[in-house]
């Protein structure tokens, strides 16, 4: 096991990659009250080992990412008289973990909070950082707040049970770490395709390790992305507009839309056609999409809604060759003509 740390505005996060699910009351203060969120299918799969304390089960789907889960959250809390000093601990993917983060945020003006990631997407991503939120009014985490988890803990044994889609998932953003911070990483993750596919232990562990470590640097510099922290939307302006308009997954879209952003950084003489050419065979070989039919004007039209949207510009993140990245300000007008243009 390996242990990070996160120095948050609000705490210190401690990120233990390789520990196991059963050891989670280890990492709970001793004398506190615990309660789980979860999910259903995770509860189905892994409830037996969850220490002995109240469970609340939200169902899934992004669709249940919502205000109307936190007040179940809210009720089932004043159900179970919790008060201050309980400490709650959502195991889950990436949606049991931001609604968690945000209702013990929320809940009594904030109580102490962990997670256990049980996604690769999770682990690698959505459990680091300390963003918190859900869903609202159409628009994907709109509302929510910065604040760390006390812990976080990733077991590789739990992802397992995941569907290949869920790990490809966990994948693009693994490469998106890559690409922004890490030559030898995307150069390991080359050679070891084949090896992270089936989940070798050894392998997932030091990839798990190594984006959890490039996105804890980046959140300690900038935690409440004032400049930073916008390099991890790699791929995501046009990978985010890309999912509300074809029915893709975030991981498959984020690929997609690194493809793009990669061919943008081609075009303005940052990255070399070899390494774009690099990219597009690693995010094939990791079973994720490179090529696809798309509405482009409905892509457009998204990403007129983007919420990071300044104007007519929208700051757009660039590889600058492999293992870095910069942030330039790309007009809609640009960003059109690439979407026209491939
Ligand atoms: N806070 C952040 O910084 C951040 C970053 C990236 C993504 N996110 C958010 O994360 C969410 C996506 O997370 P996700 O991809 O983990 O999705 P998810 O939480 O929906 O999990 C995917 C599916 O896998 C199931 N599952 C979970 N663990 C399993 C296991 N071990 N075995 C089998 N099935 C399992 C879940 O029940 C779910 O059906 C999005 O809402 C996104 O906005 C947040
Ligand atoms: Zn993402």
């Amino acid at each position: 096991m390996k242990t990070l740390s996160i120095q948050g505005g609000r705490g210190q996060s401690d990120i233990h990659v390789g520990e196991s699910l059963d050891n989670l009351k280890h990492y709970v203060p001793e004398n506190r009250r615990i309660i789980i969120i979860t999910d259903s299918v995770v509860r189905d799969l892994y409830g037996k080992r969850f220490p002995s304390g109240d469970v609340i089960s939200i169902g899934i789907g992004e669709k249940i990412k919502t205000l109307a889960t936190l007040e179940h959250i809210f009720h089932r809390l004043i159900e179970m008289e919790a008060d201050r000093s309980v400490f709650i601990v959502g195991i889950g993917g990436g949606i049991v973990c931001d609604t968690t983060g945000f209702a013990a945020s929320l809940y009594l003006r904030g109580v102490d909070f962990g997670y256990v990631s049980t996604t690769l997407l999770a682990q690698v991503d959505a459990s680091v950082g300390g963003k918190t939120g859900v869903n609202f009014g159409g628009y994907k985490n709109m509302v929510g707040v910065f604040n760390q988890p006390g812990f976080v803990i990733c077991d590789p044994a739990l992802l397992e049970t995941l569907p290949a889609k869920e790990i490809a998932c966990g994948f693009a953003e693994i490469v998106k770490h890559a690409i922004i911070a890490d030559a030898d990483m995307f150069a390991f993750l080359e050679q070891n395709s084949p090896k992270a596919l089936v989940l070798e232990r050894s392998v997932i562990q030091r990839l798990v390790f190594e984006s959890v470590d490039i996105k804890a640097g980046v959140v300690e510099q900038d935690e409440r992305e004032q400049g930073e922290r916008r390099k991890l939307n790699f791929g995501h302006t046009f990978g985010h507009a890309i999912e509300k308009t074809a029915s893709l997954r975030h991981g498959e879209a984020v690929s997609l839309g690194m493809v793009i952003a990669g061919a943008l950084s081609v075009e303005k003489g940052l990255l070399h056609p070899d390494e774009q050419g690099r990219i597009v065979a690693l995010l094939k070989s990791l079973g994720l999409p490179v090529r696809m039919e798309v509405d482009k004007q409905a892509v457009l039209d998204a990403m007129q809604k983007d919420k990071k949207r300044q104007g007519d510009s929208i700051k757009f993140v660039l590889a600058d060759g492999l293992g870095q990245a910069l942030v330039q300000d790309v007009s809609l007008q640009e960003l059109a003509d690439v979407v026209k243009r491939l």
